[in-house]
């Protein structure tokens, strides 16, 4: 199938998901996958690094200036970076999530990952997932879809990827975690998650990543007229 030369935005809530949709996609079409989270998740990891998360869980302001020796980048195979080192597994912990939404929820950060996406994006044909990415980072995204799912497969799904990575998780704090990230998320003053109203809706509460795809061809011959 040939696809134009577009940016797809993949918006939705915690653990919908998003990213192996994406990273599916990105696949299937011949697309740069982008994962605007797991930059949130670095900027969150780095400031935990450097000491600016307080017990209280406020944040330092010198973050704002240390952003400045932040080098944050992914590498061949997609894995996040920090200064050239990989840190994927470091980023996904729970201790991560718990601290990420509100330093997401930073203006300063928002910026500095904006900044970061559409320096990566510039070549387009880009598949990149977030909460934002259809409404803010990239309003003119070629398509854009918001993901959803019901709250027990979600937290299902990422209590399952965790303990496969070896990570000790109770369900009932994943679960917690995804409602205080999607309360958290849904209520910051900077560009909250919410639905671009010219996105489709995709629910895969009960859908296999191949129903997904099959979807998202659907959507895309649709849209553009694509005939093969
Ligand atoms: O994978 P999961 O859905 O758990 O989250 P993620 O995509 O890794 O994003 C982690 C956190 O970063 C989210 O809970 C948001 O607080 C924040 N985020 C954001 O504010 N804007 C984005 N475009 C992407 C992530």
């Amino acid at each position: 199938m040939t696809i134009p030369d577009i940016v797809i935005a993949v918006d939705g809530y915690s653990s919908t998901g998003k990213s192996s949709f994406a990273k599916l996609m990105a696949k299937e079409f011949g697309f740069l996958y982008l994962d605007s989270g797991a930059l949130y998740r670095a900027v969150t990891l780095f400031a935990q690094r450097e000491n600016l998360i307080r017990k209280d869980n406020s944040v330092s302001a010198s973050l704002r200036s240390a952003l400045g020796t932040l080098k944050v980048d992914f590498d061949r195979e997609g894995r996040t970076c920090i200064d050239s080192v990989v840190v994927e597994n470091q980023i996904r912990t729970m201790s991560v999530s718990s601290q990420v939404s509100p330093i997401a929820a930073l203006p300063y950060v928002r910026e500095f990952v904006d900044r970061r996406l559409h320096e990566m994006a510039s070549g387009g044909r880009v598949v990149m997932d977030g909460r934002d990415i259809g409404t803010t980072v990239f309003p003119n995204a070629g398509l854009k879809i918001f993901m959803t799912a019901s709250m027990e497969v979600r937290a299902q799904r990422r209590f399952l990827e965790l303990t496969a990575k070896g990570q000790s998780a109770c369900i009932e704090e994943v679960k917690k975690n995804l409602q205080e990230r999607d309360f958290i998320d849904s209520h910051r003053e900077t560009s909250p998650l919410s639905r671009a109203a010219d996105s489709f809706l995709l629910d895969n509460s009960n859908m296999t990543m191949e129903q997904e795809i099959l979807w998202v061809k659907g959507v895309l011959q649709g849209k553009f007229l694509i005939l093969d």
